[in-house]
């Protein structure tokens, strides 16, 4: 059997699921980016029929990675895989996901069926699916409490019907690592067809197994895992790539390969973490900030004698960093790009002095420069200072008993224009002076304000998405001043209306 296992991201589907973590197509593209040059194979990307953003972003992330496969979840509902299949349109490889509860519970109070339908549903949806993709998965959701026998009936027809991977999901979290493992070993030894097709693991978190139970139906024959970044997921969770992946590498005698760059973890991880506002716990293991500090003192000595005492993982082999040197309004080019090359970025000696501009202008305002802040000034980087139309100087005047008033000040082809205009608050005011002067009609669609780190003097990374004539621009900045991001975000979405 090849030793080779597939990473299956589903940090954007399943992990984008969590109340509260949404993502806008913005968003959802630097995720996708970031999954690329971690160098996951998959990446599901959304459940298109689900809303007319997720259909979007699947849009929008097909046409913004090039080598992992994108993938797209439906139910076994024709409806859901046409529309899937349109929402893959630009992948350069597409797969369509779809699948059917195949539990008792699954089957008798959700689906309210028997198995003979719900198979033959599944074996439809396949059928289905190949009309529009080569590569087509077929998930039996809540298999890890499904009925073996039938869960291996399910599985060899939905393979004959042209599934190339299949997905044993275990949906609550129910599942032991022994009983998991079991289970995939029964599927490799009782279904006849299983050679035409990869396995995957899809395991919750739901009794702290997810990690145990992927490892244990690899070693039982899987060969595709299903994970999110940091673990995130429904209720408790998903299996975590960087778990998963770790456990792979640190253990050599498991034997099994894979294409992640690791040292991409935990800039993958922070990215996540901010955007999708989700804290990563302390003690989570790989990616928390306490995962390689060792406090106490007999630890501490043990680590300075020979690291190998306490650590089994090099911290640099996941991308953490240790620097002493520290950033300020004082530091010069030569530490910045010291801490950038820390963070895998390697700038051009003009590139490096617009950054260093912005980071000037940062530290003016900030005491301390983050990671986050450094990653936020390169992320801003071709997009500042290429406007069309810029901002030149911004007043605000708002508070409690004021009518907020701005005025703004733009420049566009060398001419500065003025406008002041009165809102239901800073923000609003600010954009209909912008509106007035742009002359456009435009909507705003979708406007999110981030402050990515700690204090009150953090950066406030603002996404805007404003319509024109029926089409979308996006516009993004950041800046210790939130209403001044706000308004250069929106000048940064303008300013591509063509
Ligand atoms: O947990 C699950 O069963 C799923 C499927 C939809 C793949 O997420
Ligand atoms: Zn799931």
């Amino acid at each position: 059997m090849d030793n080779k296992i597939i990473i299956f991201d589903t940090t954007l589907r399943d992990g984008e699921q969590v109340p509260g973590c949404q993502l806008n197509t913005i968003e959802k593209i630097e995720v996708a980016r970031q999954l690329e040059s971690l160098g996951v194979d998959v990446i599901e990307a959304g459940f298109p029929i689900s809303s007319p953003g997720d259909f979007q972003s699947v849009v929008e992330v097909s046409k913004s990675v090039e080598k992992p496969v994108i993938c797209a979840l439906t139910r076994a509902v024709k409806k859901d895989i046409e529309v899937a299949a349109d929402s893959l349109k630009y992948a350069k490889r597409k797969r369509i996901h779809t699948g059917i509860g195949t539990s008792e519970y699954h089957i008798n109070y959700k689906l309210k069926s028997n198995q003979q339908d719900v198979l033959s549903r599944a074996v439809e949806s396949v059928r289905y699916a190949r009309k529009f993709a080569d590569d087509v998965e077929f998930y039996a959701e809540d298999a890890g409490r499904s009925d073996n026998e039938y869960l291996a009936r399910v599985i060899e027809a939905v393979i004959k019907a042209g599934a190339s991977t299949v997905n044993i999901p275990d949906t609550t979290g129910y599942c032991l690592p022994g009983e998991y493992g079991e289970k995939i070993a029964y599927l490799v030894n009782n279904v006849p067809n299983i050679d035409k097709a990869i396995i995957s693991t899809h395991c919750h978190n739901d009794l702290g197994m997810a990690t145990a139970n992927t490892l244990a139906g690899v070693m039982n024959g899987a060969r595709q895992v299903e994970v999110t970044i940091n673990g995130i997921g429904e209720r408790a969770g998903n299996t975590s790539l960087e778990e998963v992946v770790m456990a792979i590498r640190s253990h050599h005698d498991l034997d099994f390969e894979h294409g992640i760059d690791s040292r991409q973890i935990m800039r993958s991880s922070k990215l996540v973490s901010n955007l999708m506002r989700m804290p990563v716990q302390p003690n989570k293991a790989i990616v928390g900030r306490n995962a390689f500090a060792h406090s106490s003192g007999i630890h501490q000595d043990g680590v300075l004698k020979n690291r190998l005492n306490y650590e089994i993982i090099d911290p640099a082999e996941v991308g953490v960093r240790e620097s002493t040197i520290t950033l300020t309004a004082r530091s010069g080019r030569a530490a910045l790009n010291h801490h950038l090359q820390l963070l895998g970025y390697n700038l051009e000696t003009n590139e490096l002095d617009e950054v260093y501009n912005r980071f000037l202008d940062l530290a003016d305002g900030k005491k301390d420069i983050t990671e986050e802040d450094l990653e936020v000034l390169v992320g801003t980087k071709n997009k500042k200072g290429k406007r069309p139309v810029e901002l030149v100087s911004l007043q605000v005047v708002s508070g409690k008993s004021t009518i907020p008033t701005a005025t703004v000040q733009v420049s566009f082809k060398g001419d500065v224009f003025t406008e002041t205009a009165s809102g239901n608050g800073p923000i609003d005011a600010s954009f209909t002076a912008v509106k007035n002067l742009v002359k456009r009609r435009v909507r705003l669609e979708e406007f999110l304000i981030q402050a990515i780190t700690r204090g009150s003097d953090d950066i406030g990374k603002v996404h805007v998405q404003v319509e024109h004539k029926g089409k979308i621009y996006y516009g993004f900045a950041a800046n210790t001043d939130i209403i001044t991001a706000s308004v250069e975000s929106f000048l940064d979405a303008i300013g591509k209306i063509n």
